[in-house]
């Protein structure tokens, strides 16, 4: 299914390029002093939710006019937000103002008749546009959604101007952009219409690295099937002698009727829902979900349900990413680094998540001095009473309004703490010790798993324990390694230029895996050779998005 991202939108073209550096440009604060208005995450998520239930999804003919396309659906209420993208032809997102618009283009709107074959008919908010005569097209201009290729974030590491610049260079890179946000917001509202055929007020919410601010674009989009709102018992009306409840069926467990719950969907997405291929059921993870690609939107997606952890896992990263600008950067920069020397892998297996990986980088900077990120009970400490939230008998309580946390003091470079990273995890002693977000420091670890990194909330889980010992020492000899090169490049720094891959980019080289005297020799073949190995590595690596082991 990954092949499909790869095949989104057109990164290659010089129309392509250039709106790549409007969407980055100015979008990344840099240093500590970030800027960016600190909403909370409820706040984001509802503004989201709501900007994608006003919004459609259109396949275009490939030559359209975009001003008499516009003036076309203005017919039906006006327009504050459009873009296009390309994924197996062209699309347009269009959002309304009002959310009666989309009704009235509903109305408006006919289900095909196919030739021998019979649609199915479903009135979703996802559109075909045919035209009878050519309209004057116009050249349309394409957001991009698919990371920039190797080459040339390779050759943008290569000539930035410091290392610090470099790990912003990469974030502003590599991060979800705003219309690809707004592209998985909708996803996810076009699988709600869906779901709820069935299951009528049911929400379907994204979670993971879509909302949690560490997403890179090609990531997958995690959502979660939110029943609660419809199965709230405490919700229920009682007037007087008399409580009424609806007749149910009964299953012998939770589990059971999320199993059964996830497979009516996937039969439905399968059989109805427009755009979603290659369904897998997966129902008998220790966490239930149903695997599909959504095609025209490109997304790999993975739908769960009653994983409301999950959903405020997402919103504690977003709470640390927000806090101070160098957590986002250093993260997407050690998930970059695992990911160019195999540590992560898309296939389910014994390596580290990209999950576990945030937690590290998470860890250790609380553990700096002074620390740059409050431990998670800190955090608590600051919850006020709407704060208060206990999932499943699990504490999940923490300060969601961001204001209320002081800034750090730490005035580390990015530099400094990608070197003390690799130096703080390659002498960890990872055979006792356990790594603890909630505590902000190293524990005892309470079983035998060569990795252990407590799970925040459901605190006697181990969220790597998929992570075998082979895997773990791997990632503790790149760490030591990379440590070493950089702590070298110190000594003997050519003063960066455009022409041999350093800093960040010497790290991502596949030469570091054999060994430091390789690595000394690698450095002086020509730059070229060394930009074609590192493109091959990167290339036989696939696609970015590591998938976690032990819950799915
Ligand atoms: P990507 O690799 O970019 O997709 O990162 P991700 O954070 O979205 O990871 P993934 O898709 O594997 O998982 C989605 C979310 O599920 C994570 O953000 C976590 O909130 C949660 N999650 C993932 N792995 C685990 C795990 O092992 N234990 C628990 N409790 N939650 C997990
Ligand atoms: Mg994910």
């Amino acid at each position: 299914l990954r092949p499909i991202q790869r095949l989104f939108s057109c990164p290659g073209t010089v129309a392509a390029e250039v709106k790549r550096e409007e969407q980055s440009s100015g979008s990344v604060e840099t240093g500590s002093e970030d800027r960016t208005p600190k909403k909370k995450f409820s706040e984001v998520q509802k503004e989201r939710r709501d900007q994608a239930q006003r919004t459609v999804l259109i396949h275009c003919p490939t030559k359209i006019s975009e001003k008499k396309f516009l003036k076309y659906l203005t017919q039906h209420g006006p327009i504050t937000n459009h873009f296009f993208y390309e994924s197996f032809g062209l699309y347009a997102v269009v959002e309304f103002r009002q959310k009666e618009s989309v009704s009235s283009l509903q109305n408006a709107t006919r289900t095909p008749s196919m030739g021998t074959e019979t649609a199915v008919p479903f009135r979703s908010r996802f559109f075909s546009l045919k035209t009878k005569n050519p309209l004057n097209p116009t050249s349309i201009r394409c957001s991009i959604h698919s990371p920039p290729s190797s080459k040339k974030l390779l050759e943008l590491l290569c000539y930035a101007e410091s290392i610090d610049d470099q790990l912003n260079t990469l974030l502003k890179e590599l991060q979800l952009t705003e219309e690809n946000t707004k592209l998985r917001y909708l996803t996810c509202s076009l699988i709600e219409d869906i779901a709820a055929a069935y299951f009528l007020g049911c929400t379907v919410r994204p979670f993971g690295s879509s909302v949690n601010s560490f997403g890179k674009l090609g990531c997958d989009l995690d959502m979660f099937l939110d029943l609660d709102e419809i199965g709230k018992f405490s919700a229920s009306k009682t007037s007087g002698n008399f409580l009424m409840e609806f007749q149910v069926k009964n299953v012998p467990s939770e589990r059971v009727a999320t199993q059964k719950i996830l497979s009516v969907i996937a039969e439905c997405l399968d059989h109805f829902g427009p755009g979603c291929v290659g369904v897998q059921r997966i129902l008998n993870a220790r966490c239930p979900l149903v695997r599909f690609s959504h095609q025209s939107s490109g997304f790999q997606c993975d739908l769960t349900a009653n994983n409301r952890i999950a959903l405020k896992s997402s919103e504690l990263l977003y709470i640390y990413g927000a806090l101070d600008s160098r957590v986002r950067a250093l993260v997407f920069s050690i998930r970059c680094w695992a990911r160019a020397h195999s540590l992560t892998s898309s296939i389910p297996g014994s390596w580290i998540t990209n999950f576990s990986l945030t937690m590290m980088v998470i860890f250790f900077l609380q553990r700096r001095s002074p620390p740059i990120l409050p431990t998670l009970d800190y955090l608590k400490t600051l919850a006020d009473a709407e704060d208060k939230c206990i999932i499943e008998g699990h504490n999940c309580t923490f300060v969601r309004d961001l204001n209320k946390i002081k800034p750090s003091g730490n005035t580390e470079t990015l530099e400094l703490l990608l070197k003390e990273f690799f130096e703080y995890f390659g002498n960890f002693a990872f055979n006792k010790n356990s790594i603890n977000i909630r505590q902000g420091r190293e524990q005892n670890k309470p079983e035998s798993s060569p990795l252990h990194i407590q799970n925040p909330f459901e605190t006697s889980l181990n969220i790597s324990k998929n992570v075998s010992q082979s895997q773990l020492q791997k990632f503790v000899d790149l760490a030591r390694e990379s440590a070493w090169i950089l702590n070298q490049e110190d000594k003997d720094r050519p003063s960066p230029s455009g022409s041999q891959p350093w800093g960040l980019a010497a790290l991502l080289l596949p030469s570091v895996m054999n060994g430091v005297s390789h690595a000394k020799k690698v450095r002086k073949k020509p730059a070229s050779e060394r930009i074609k190995n590192l493109l091959e590595s990167i290339k036989s690596n696939g696609s970015e998005n590591a998938t976690s082991t032990d819950r799915k």
